[in-house]
């Protein structure tokens, strides 16, 4: 049977996403990027990022329709993430995909981001021409998910059926990366900045201690990273010895510390935990060096290994919440929301 075609939001952070999708294939995928107007205030700040989102959101679902060919009557149902992310954006894809169902008389599916995330692994293109084989992971999976807002470690026992396993105890992964940046003078988000810097570095040169060894749990904590670059980055300021090639080494140093961390943890987890894949998610899963490192884990593991199939899969984006809709509604047919609270703190598969 052919799977619904579902148009999706997603306004968790500070990019206005829209998305079409059809089960694994992703029709079309329009995302605005508030990163210039944060670049300002060196992170998100919440009430410029709902008046923006509000500003965003029709064009940016409009556009959404118009590229994937399709019409309102082929749009099967609006899904839209409810959470976790930044209560002021929520609130704002949330009033608009219930104010398009009642419109347009279409039942509103509430997706959780990093379930979005964690799934943004089965994502495939539309095929040129004819039908594309679905994906059918082998489980339980183990996902990693890296981004701004959060790293966990996330047992994925079914499709719709998770365990958090680990999580930050305090910052996440790419918000290390994003605030030792803004220490670096590189921008926001400072992410994607330190990795291309970091090819041209050493990342020997400075020597990052690994956190949380003495801890039996799976859980990770990067603040004290952030620490001890604040200390390094203040020496070398003062000795005026930050220049160019101090900060891509710098930059190199600081990756292999956060991802490292990553690893270590992960692969304590992987020696206890028997699972068949390996899947990684979110916007720092853009990263070749945290990808390099983590296929090479599973290969020795002999773990089938997955990322997103495109760039645009790994930050944030609305295809991935369509296509989570679409197995929600698999599972509950008649699931249709007519009032939805925003919840900024909703965990995923949590203890
Ligand atoms: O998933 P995402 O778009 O938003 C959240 O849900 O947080 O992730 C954004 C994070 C930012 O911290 C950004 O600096 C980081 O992902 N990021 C990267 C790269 N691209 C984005 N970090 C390292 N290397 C990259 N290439
Ligand atoms: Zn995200």
């Amino acid at each position: 049977m052919a799977k619904p075609t579902i148009l999706a939001i997603d306004t968790s952070c500070d990019e206005t996403a829209a998305a079409v999708g059809r089960g694994q294939i992703i029709l079309s995928n329009v995302i605005a990027s508030q990163a210039q107007l944060h670049q300002q205030y060196g992170g998100v700040f919440p009430t410029a990022a709902k008046q923006a989102h509000r500003e965003k959101i029709q064009p940016i679902i409009k556009a959404a329709i118009r590229q994937a060919g399709l019409g309102w009557p082929s749009i099967k149902a609006i899904a839209v993430t409810q959470g976790p992310g930044l209560a002021p954006s929520l609130e704002i894809g949330l009033q608009t995909a219930l104010n398009l169902g009642q419109q347009h008389s279409k039942p509103v599916i509430p997706v959780n981001h990093i379930e979005g995330h964690i799934l943004s692994v089965l994502a495939q293109a539309k095929p040129k021409q004819g039908y594309r084989r679905a994906i059918k992971p082998k489980l339980p999976a183990l996902s990693v998910i890296v981004s701004g807002g959060h790293t966990e470690f996330v047992l994925v026992k079914k499709i719709g059926q998770y365990h958090r396993l680990g999580t930050t105890v305090d910052d996440a992964a790419g918000e290390c990366l994003d605030k030792v940046g803004r220490l670096l003078n590189l921008g926001y988000p400072a992410g994607p900045i330190v990795e291309s810097l970091a090819k041209k570095g050493n990342k020997k040169r400075f020597a990052f201690p690994l956190p949380m060894t003495n801890i039996k749990t799976f859980d990770l904590s990067f603040s004290g990273l952030k620490t001890h670059s604040k200390r390094l980055i203040k020496n070398l300021i003062v000795e005026e010895k930050l220049t160019k090639k101090t900060t891509a080494d710098f930059c190199a140093s600081l990756q292999e510390g956060v991802f490292n961390h990553i690893l270590y943890k992960l692969t304590k987890l992987l020696d206890e935990v028997p699972v068949k894949e390996l899947w990684l998610g979110g916007g720092v899963a853009a990263n070749l060096t945290l990808r390099a490192k983590l296929r090479s884990l599973a290969r020795t593991k002999k773990l089938t290994f997955r990322i997103p199939y495109s760039h645009k899969l790994t930050g944030d984006n609305a295809a991935m919440i369509a296509l989570t809709a679409g197995y929600i509604l698999e599972r509950q047919p008649k699931t249709s929301a007519k009032s939805l609270d925003r919840r900024p703190r909703w965990a995923i598969g949590g203890n």
